[in-house]
């Protein structure tokens, strides 16, 4: 049995993965802003809950130091830029034009999420892993990591970063003993994608998945060996892995 720390497993993936591995036997430490919901999953798997906003250093450092044996460290907490550029482009007013329906809140508070919330995940429990010379992380980046996606730059921007920093840090981490990969899912059913979205989607013909497919990518990820590997969840497709190669560092 390893101890996990799931962010942002109040909900949709998060979630998903938590229920995934506490039926496996793990302990299951659930942390997210959302106290209520966050608090019931971890009701539900037996588990702990921790109330945190991964965007705050401090919180991190205070995490850390109470669960210094986190064997799986899932940095799954995200937002998106969406649900205001919906608000906006339901004004006739004001038809949005590339960029003009996020504001700079907005594009600080998805970048403060996405990326400093893997980033500063990754200071606060790398340090134990390598003393212990165990432990991996898992971030869940984004198919909208690896490809263009128009209707979202910030969020692109942001998945796009995390995937960088995974694929760095991969090699960087290996000699202690550390594993760091990404899982970049496709489009999933949860509560970041209002129905209104998801129906534009599947209009688009473009697949939704259940995240409990996320969790099953997951579990895939923790029992591989793979560092540093980016791990696609999308459609029908199968569980596929992007493992880096010597030839990727060029
Ligand atoms: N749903 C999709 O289509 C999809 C596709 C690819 C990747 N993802 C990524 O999967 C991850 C999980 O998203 P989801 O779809 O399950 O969404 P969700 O909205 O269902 O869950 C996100 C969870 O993160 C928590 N959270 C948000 N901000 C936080 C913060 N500052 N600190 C702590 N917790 C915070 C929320 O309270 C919520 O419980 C995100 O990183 C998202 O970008 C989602």
């Amino acid at each position: 049995m390893a101890k996990a720390l799931i962010t942002g497993g109040g909900s949709g993936i998060g979630a998903a993965i938590a229920r995934r591995l506490a039926e496996q036997g793990h302990q299951v430490v659930v942390a997210d802003f959302n106290t209520e919901t966050g608090s019931q999953v971890a009701l539900s798997v037996q588990g702990e809950f921790e109330q945190i906003d991964v965007a705050n250093e401090a919180a991190w450092t205070d995490l850390a130091a109470r669960h210094g044996d986190v064997d799986m460290l899932f940095l799954n907490a995200g937002t998106t830029t969406l649900p205001h550029t919906e608000l906006v482009a339901d004004n006739p007013d004001s038809p949005p034009t590339p960029l003009s329906n996020v504001s700079l809140a907005d594009y600080r508070r998805v970048s403060a999420v996405n990326i400093d919330g893997v980033v500063l995940g990754t200071m606060a429990f790398l340090p134990q892993m390598i003393q212990r010379g165990s432990g991996q992380i898992v971030a869940t980046a984004s198919v909208a990591g690896l490809v263009p996606f128009p209707q979202e730059p910030i969020y692109a921007l942001t998945k796009h970063a995390v995937v960088g920093f995974v694929r760095s840090m991969g090699a960087a981490v290996e000699p202690y003993g550390v594993r760091i990969n990404a899982i970049c899912p496709g489009f999933v059913q949860t509560n970041l994608l209002t129905d209104e979205t998801l129906s534009v989607i599947r209009a688009f013909g473009l697949p939704v998945i259940d995240a409990g497919r996320v969790a099953e990518a997951a579990e895939k990820v923790i029992t591989s060996d793979t560092n540093g590997a980016l791990w696609f969840v999308n459609g029908e497709s199968p569980i596929g892995v992007h493992v880096p190669k010597d030839p990727d560092l060029i």
